[in-house]
């Protein structure tokens, strides 16, 4: 039976009641969380009731009485003042009286929806008070901390958290979350790459000119500008998002397609990136954005050319292009392959083959090749093949929380970035950032500033 005690700490916040409640509640419709209590710890003073209520507007559907008057009965709050080691032992003993009124076996997963900059603090906390303990993986129980992105903002402040959390437990109670890593398509790309021998053969620089990942946005950064202009879209998102689907695209044949052994793939295909080129936009408007400083030079658009220095990937390069308040909204991975000899008479040379990976919108893998034009004798037109995801099973519905909760309680490992695959990544953001390229401005809703066309044109590409 699923069974879980969870505790939220920095309960108070948007995620708990946009996604982790929501993402509970869905858990539970779907019979995939049976027993449960839920401990929201905070500074605020506050009460359970008001937490859950706020989080009612983001459950999607009607609600059924039955299942919320559970989650009311379920859960508690605490106030807890994250600097205060005495607050964590309160804690402990709270969780443990409650554990025993709800006869659970204590498992637990704690969640922290705090900046970064307290993850060491708490994880320390949260080890020396025992609300976390140190448990090898045959123990009866699980213990795990979940880490919400940003873990860090650099490789050195990414290792020092790493540091608190080898201090104090084992890695593989740590999980440093991704929500990209539970995104259906995205947790197809190794399947379709490894299970169908059309692809794997060709995966490599013989035949594969180029990639792009791309992740494009209509939004700005709405009323998050105090904590964007902290990080900015290298941080944001590159660091974490685009660079595991571009470790998960390069990484080499796991062993098996589970948790460790995609990791130690991952890893070895991230630190292997080698930064050639960057640059970097900000949207017109930017600066006049809430809690954005007037002068800030945080960019909202950056776009990479990245090599990865193994036999593999010798000479192929990756391209990553992301920005805020752009001309449309997608996730897509674009894999160019090389051309082919010509043997037409004509109309040579012949468009190169895609494999284009959407993850947003319009979920689908869409395979491009040459096909005759008819009536014609030689001339092309290009031909999709496409396994269309979300025509067959729907647009992905929900954020990834709730497949996230649900592989964090199995103790599936794969959604969780691991201590050196994270820092590899934030290797590759530092040397990114130690270039200092230009900031250019761009006009909200274009495909963001000229200079992703210089940068295009100077590396004979195309941004498709
Ligand atoms: C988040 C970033 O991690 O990812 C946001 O903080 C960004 O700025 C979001 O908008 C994109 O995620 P998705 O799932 O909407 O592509």
């Amino acid at each position: 039976m699923s069974e879980c005690t969870f505790i939220i700490i920095g309960a108070t916040g948007d995620l708990t009641r946009r996604k982790l409640l929501p993402a509970i509640y869905r858990l539970i419709t779907h019979k995939k969380l049976e027993k449960f209590i839920i401990v929201g710890a905070a500074l605020e003073a506050t009460t359970i009731g008001q937490i859950l209520d706020s989080a009612k507007e983001f459950i999607e559907g009607d609600i059924d009485p039955v299942i919320w008057q559970k989650i009311v009965d379920n859960s508690y709050y605490q106030s807890l003042n994250v600097t205060v080691p005495a607050d964590f032992v309160l804690l402990d003993k709270v969780v443990e009286g409650l554990e025993k009124k709800h006869g659970m076996t204590g498992n637990r997963l704690v969640y922290l929806a705090v900046s970064a900059s307290f993850f060491c603090e708490v994880t320390l906390q949260l080890a020396a008070s025992g609300v976390v303990k140190k448990l090898a993986t045959n123990e009866p129980m699980w213990h795990r901390i979940v880490y919400e992105k940003p873990f860090g903002r650099d490789a050195q402040s990414a290792h020092e958290i790493n540091e608190c959390i080898a201090a104090s437990l084992y890695e593989h109670q740590a999980y440093r979350i991704d929500h990209y890593l539970t995104k259906e398509l995205v947790s197809n790309i190794a399947l379709i790459r490894f299970t169908n021998c059309v692809f794997e053969p060709l995966w490599n620089n013989r035949y594969i000119d180029s990639v792009q990942i791309i992740l494009s946005e209509t939004v700005g950064v709405g009323k998050r500008g105090g904590y964007y202009d902290a990080y900015g879209a290298l941080r944001d998102v590159v660091q974490n998002h685009m660079l595991e689907l571009l470790a998960i695209i390069a990484m080499e044949a796991p062993e098996k397609l589970t948790g460790d052994f995609i990791r130690n793939e991952r890893v070895k295909a991230l630190q292997k990136v080698r930064v050639v080129d960057a640059i970097a936009g900000q949207y017109e408007g930017y600066t006049q954005e809430e809690w954005v400083p007037k002068d800030s030079t945080t960019e909202t658009f950056a776009a990479l050319f990245l090599m990865i220095d193994n036999p593999r990937w010798a000479g192929v390069p990756f391209y990553l292009k992301t920005g805020k308040f752009l001309d449309k909204k997608e996730t897509v991975i674009h894999i160019k392959f090389k051309q082919v000899d010509c043997l037409l008479t004509k109309y040579c040379p012949s468009e190169s083959n895609y494999l284009t990976i959407r993850l947003a919108p319009d979920e689908s893998f869409i395979l491009t090749l040459n096909a005759k034009k008819p009536g014609t004798s030689q001339e092309l037109m290009p031909m999709s093949m496409q396994y269309c995801h979300s025509c067959i099973f729907g647009a992905e519905k929900f954020s990834g929380y709730e497949t996230l909760i649900e592989e964090i309680m199995r103790g599936e490992q794969s959604v969780s970035v691991r201590c050196d695959e994270i820092e590899a990544a934030w290797r590759v953001i530092d040397t990114a950032k130690q270039k200092e390229v230009p900031l250019s401005s761009y006009t909200p809703g274009s495909s963001g500033p000229e200079a992703a066309e210089l940068f295009a044109k100077k590396h004979g590409m195309r941004w498709r």
